[in-house]
């Protein structure tokens, strides 16, 4: 009802609004006097050095926060990391050594899939470690440890605030573990906390610009099909990005690694379809703006999330979403936001269940 809804129209709306404190509640109590002390793992210096790969297991959202950690954990702690959906994962005779560190990521915990992959990581020997969010469900109970995101309750099917607080812990892990392994000195360290301690602030600024948001979405109510793509952290972005508007609005769409457009898709571009450009790491920004190039001379509409600054965006994007700088590693907690507001105010313009969207269950617990 409207009461539980705190005056916002949608649990998912107020749950957007809810993440600079999941992010926070999350990171806070594990940075103390700039270090990060994680009690939870239970392991020592000496288990982390061993570490030799990591291997991360989940379904929906939760394997998209995957998607980029395998960008963060390999770029700054220089860890080979799988990644896999757990309906994959479990059927397919996974290598597990040893060194193998298997993390798990559930908002519910009782993801089928996931519980059953965690139960045939650890019957193959390895350490399991659970992101989850509700306290005592399976997957908490059942992992060797368990790093809890601190999101709260999450009425919405649709994830957001469990999306961010998931990345958070993974972010402190991949700091952890670099610092740990000797990848990053100290001070590179402190600077990538300050920059954690900053993205709530930076959250709460992004979704102030709604409004401008829904009124390009209004734009876009009739829309068939949206690509988005993006390079690296950015393709990680570009698929949670495509999942929100496609499970709510109902309106077709798919992410795509941007240089993978010429092998097939870029077909599907007619006068006037929706592409959206996720570019926040600067060493791809140029590979970015060729790709936009190239899906606008085919009659593209390009929107670009873009970081403030890469002014050169403009040239190639049609309509441009800034957002503040911080660290390469970080963006996705930033880029996601207003490709959330995107997609939430296209389902509301279509008049779609946004909370309960067909077809959809909050937590999938059969197979
Ligand atoms: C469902 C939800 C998604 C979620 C996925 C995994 O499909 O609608 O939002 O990402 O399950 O759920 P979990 O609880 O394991 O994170």
């Amino acid at each position: 009802n409207a009461a539980e809804k705190g005056g916002y129209e949608h649990f998912m709306l107020k749950e957007m609004y809810e993440q600079p404190k999941a992010v926070s509640d999350t990171f806070s109590p594990r940075i103390k006097n700039g270090e990060i002390v994680i009690e939870e793992l239970n392991m020592s210096e000496e288990d982390i050095k061993k570490i030799r790969k990591i291997t991360i297991v989940a379904c929906g959202s939760a394997y998209h926060t995957g998607v980029t950690a395998k960008y963060v954990f390999e770029g700054m702690a220089r860890i080979p990391v799988e990644v896999d959906v757990a309906s994959e994962f479990r059927y397919r005779n996974p290598i597990l050594e040893e060194d193998t560190l298997v993390i798990v990521i559930s908002q519910s915990g009782e993801t089928a899939d996931t519980l059953a992959a965690l139960r045939e990581a650890q019957k193959r020997g390895a350490k399991v470690l659970g992101i989850v969010n509700v306290v005592g469900s399976s997957i908490a109970r059942e992992a060797d440890s368990v790093m809890h995101t601190w999101a709260g309750p999450e009425i919405a099917v649709a994830t957001t605030k469990a999306y961010s607080a998931q990345l958070i812990a993974l972010y402190l892990l991949a700091t952890k573990f670099a610092g740990v392994r000797g990848q990053i000195t100290g001070d590179e360290q402190k600077e990538i906390l300050d920059d954690i301690q900053r993205l709530p602030v930076q959250i709460e600024r992004l979704l102030e610009n709604k409004k401008n948001i829904q009124k390009f979405a209004n734009r876009y109510l009739a829309a068939d099909q949206v690509f988005f793509i993006g390079r690296g952290i950015d393709y990680g972005i570009s698929m949670e990005g495509s999942l929100k508007l496609k499970e709510i609005s109902y309106i077709h769409s798919e992410a795509y690694a941007a240089g993978e457009l010429k092998h097939g898709t870029i077909s599907l571009i007619e006068e006037g379809t929706l592409v959206v450009s996720v570019s926040t790491q600067k060493d791809l920004y140029k590979k970015m703006i060729s790709n936009m190039e190239e899906v606008r001379t085919r009659g593209a509409f390009v929107m670009a999330v873009s970081v403030e600054g890469n002014l050169e965006v403009e040239k190639a994007a049609d309509y441009v979403l800034y957002i503040p700088k911080t660290n390469k590693y970080l963006m996705n907690s930033l880029a996601i936001i207003p490709l959330q507001l995107f997609g939430y105010y296209i389902a509301v313009g279509k008049g779609a269940d946004v909370d309960k969207p067909r077809n959809l269950a909050k937590s999938v617990t059969v197979e």
